[in-house]
């Protein structure tokens, strides 16, 4: 599903976020961990700013093990509690009670002291489309435990999943837009599939990867088309993909459009090896 963000649809979107955020001690915001930044709703801070946050980078698996690591510390740095996860496979989801666990402990502590009954920590699901919040949410649920429909302000039937003893989740995630700012984060959310197709130019996004690919992983693009070097140039080096794969048309010109298709497919499966499109060393000010 991929949602066309106008500014009615984000007031909207907040305002869900917003009525949910009542009902819950933590929020578990998933970011791309290929693109950290570019995968952040860019009022994040704003709308959940009064509740504790557990940052997962999602989709690990796909990105570069090494950048995983660096992001990790950047958002420690800033203050936040970091896990590196695979929604598909729930490799590194196990650690998600306890860490929701440990950032409640204040309010549950509170509520003890208050006299009331100690009780699971109520946590939801926040992010852009397409970053894994469904796939995240089944891997996660056991079972299904009680409806709090009949709350005042809630219109639809909010259903808890329970994560082990000492975690319920909203079965619902919240949705945020994700960055606009520039049409690089564009490319960026494109190549990882986190935006349709058809906002932008397939060959666009192509020749940005390439250009990427061909200074920070030039050895994966080698191996994987089987290239005696990379080019030091995004076009030569789209040249020489559509060649080696046979995507040409008449008169022995290169098919761009079915060259940039294999291109985006195999970046975005995981096929062209472990990329991450965002390092924090490189990203200036964002
Ligand atoms: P959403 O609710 O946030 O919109 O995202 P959703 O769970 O639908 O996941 C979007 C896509 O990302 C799905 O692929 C899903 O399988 C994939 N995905 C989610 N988490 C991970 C992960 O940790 N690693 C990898 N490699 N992929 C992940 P899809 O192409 O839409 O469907 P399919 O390929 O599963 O058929």
């Amino acid at each position: 599903m991929t949602i066309q963000w106008f500014p009615g649809h984000m007031a909207k979107a907040r305002r869900e976020v917003t009525e949910k955020l009542k009902f819950i001690d933590v929020v578990i915001e998933l970011l791309d961990a290929r693109v950290p930044l570019a995968s952040r709703n860019p009022m994040i801070d704003e709308i959940v700013s009064h509740k504790p946050r557990l940052i997962l980078l999602n989709k690990a698996d796909l990105a570069d093990q090494s950048v995983t690591e660096k992001w990790k510390v950047y958002f420690e740095e800033k203050g936040a509690m970091v896990l590196a996860v695979n929604a598909q496979t729930g490799k590194g989801t196990e650690k998600i009670p306890n860490a929701c666990k440990q950032l409640a402990k204040p309010i549950i502590d509170k509520m003890i002291s208050k006299g009331m009954k100690p009780r699971a920590v109520r946590a939801m699901i926040l992010g852009i489309p397409n970053v894994g919040k469904s796939t995240l949410i089944n891997r996660l649920a056991s079972k299904r435990t009680a409806q709090v429909g009949d709350r005042p302000g809630v219109t639809k039937k909010q259903q808890w999943i329970k994560v082990g003893k000492e975690l319920e989740l909203l079965d619902t995630p919240g949705i945020l837009w994700p960055k606009f700012e520039d049409q690089i984060i564009g490319y960026r959310l494109a190549a990882t599939g986190a935006i349709k197709d058809e906002l932008l130019d397939f060959q666009d996004i192509a020749l940005f990867i390439l250009n990427y690919l061909k200074d920070h992983y030039p050895t994966s693009v080698q191996e994987r088309y089987k290239l005696d070097h990379v080019p030091d140039d995004g076009l030569a080096l789209f040249d020489e993909i559509g060649k080696k794969r046979g995507c040409l048309l008449g008169g022995g010109y290169v098919d761009y459009d079915k060259a940039a298709e294999i291109i985006l497919r195999e970046m975005r499966s995981g096929t062209l090896g472990r990329i991450s499109l965002e390092k924090p060393e490189i990203m200036v000010s964002r």
